[in-house]
């Protein structure tokens, strides 16, 4: 292995987030990338990556693909996420030492998270699968990513309808955008092994944009939109309410009340900003203005629907 993590396989390439990724390590222009990717995609990559075209399911394919590489950057669409442990085995077996499992979300090494949200209790399972298989895995903590999440009215903002419900109890969370994380998983990268093998080998990752109260990003969507609130329909609630309805979802069985929980939760223990690495990455400060004016741009209207997520 060489000094730096310089071989380096990507699943989910073309996504949301791996998009920002592939073009973060492309900048850098300073490792061999191998993007995998199914048959029936149509994403479409730059000359300079190899892309190999394996079925997630397609554990030979899988394994001849990561054959060489240092590290695994699993980057799956949430529908996609249960190909995740055949692509893991695949990489086992093909001698690949790291991994950065799909999660880019809320710090599932937390315990209080864990325990509160199934779905990232499960991450937990992901971790000891990892580490059962004779590799060392990265989770990259982001929270919800802001950019995404205002698109989608993921923070229970709705940009297309303008309704908001404001969590007046919420922490002062951190919430990272996606080109951020794409920029903070290119510089880790590229940081010496042996700082890697010291510091983060089975440990997480914290990245961070901003941080700030679920009303003071509502603040900030008002600016970017020159509206005041009484041009919203307005709620207040607590972010007890928001997890009761997650728990209540998840009691009928509907696992879309991971998100909820998700949401909640990071309302209440959504503030990392003692552990975030973003200085020794060397990341640079994002405008709040700017990400946000971008974010109501590119609004989805119809909003953000968990439970389309889950079902693919
Ligand atoms: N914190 C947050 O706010 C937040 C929000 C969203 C997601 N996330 C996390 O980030 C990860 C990546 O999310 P994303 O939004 O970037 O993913 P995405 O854009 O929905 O999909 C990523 C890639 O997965 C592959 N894919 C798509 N549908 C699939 C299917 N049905 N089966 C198998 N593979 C499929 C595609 O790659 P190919 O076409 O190249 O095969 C796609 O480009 C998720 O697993 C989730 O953990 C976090």
């Amino acid at each position: 292995m060489s000094s730096y993590l310089k071989n380096v396989a990507l699943v989910g390439a073309s996504g949301n987030l791996g998009s920002k990724v592939l073009s973060a390590l492309l900048k850098q222009d300073k490792r061999n990338i191998t993007v995998v990717s199914r048959p029936s995609s149509s994403a479409q990559f730059p000359a300079s990556v190899e892309v190999h075209k394996a079925e997630y399911t397609d554990a030979a394919s899988l394994q001849s693909a990561f054959k060489g590489k240092d590290v695994v950057v699993i980057m799956l669409a949430f529908a996609g996420l249960q190909d995740e442990i055949k692509i893991l085995e695949a990489a086992a077996r093909a001698g690949v030492k790291y991994v950065i499992p799909s999660e880019y979300g809320a710090p599932s090494k937390n315990p209080k998270m864990a325990d509160a949200v199934p779905l990232l209790k499960a991450k937990l399972d992901i971790h000891k699968k990892i580490e059962s298989l004779g590799m060392k895995y990265i989770v990259v903590s982001t929270n919800g990513w802001i950019d995404y999440g205002l698109q989608y009215g993921m923070f229970d903002i709705d940009l297309a309808s303008r309704r908001a419900t404001l969590y007046t109890d919420s922490v002062s969370f951190n919430t990272t955008t996606t080109a951020q994380i794409g920029a903070g998983i290119a510089s880790f990268l590229a940081l010496p092994t042996d700082l890697i093998e010291k510091q983060f080998a089975n440990e997480c990752l914290y990245l961070s944009s901003f941080q700030l109260t679920q009303p003071q990003l509502f603040e900030a969507v008002l600016k970017a939109t020159g509206s005041t609130e009484s041009d919203w329909q307005v709620g207040r609630k607590t972010a007890e309410d928001k997890l009761a309805e997650g728990r209540k979802k998840l009691e009928a069985g509907d696992m879309s009340g991971n998100f909820d929980m998700l949401v909640g939760m990071s309302f209440v223990e959504g503030d990392y900003s003692a552990q975030v690495a973003n200085e020794l990455l060397g990341l640079g400060q994002e405008d709040l203005d700017e990400v946000v004016r971008e974010a109501v741009k590119a609004a989805a209207p119809g909003g953000w629907s968990a439970g389309s997520l889950l079902a693919g």
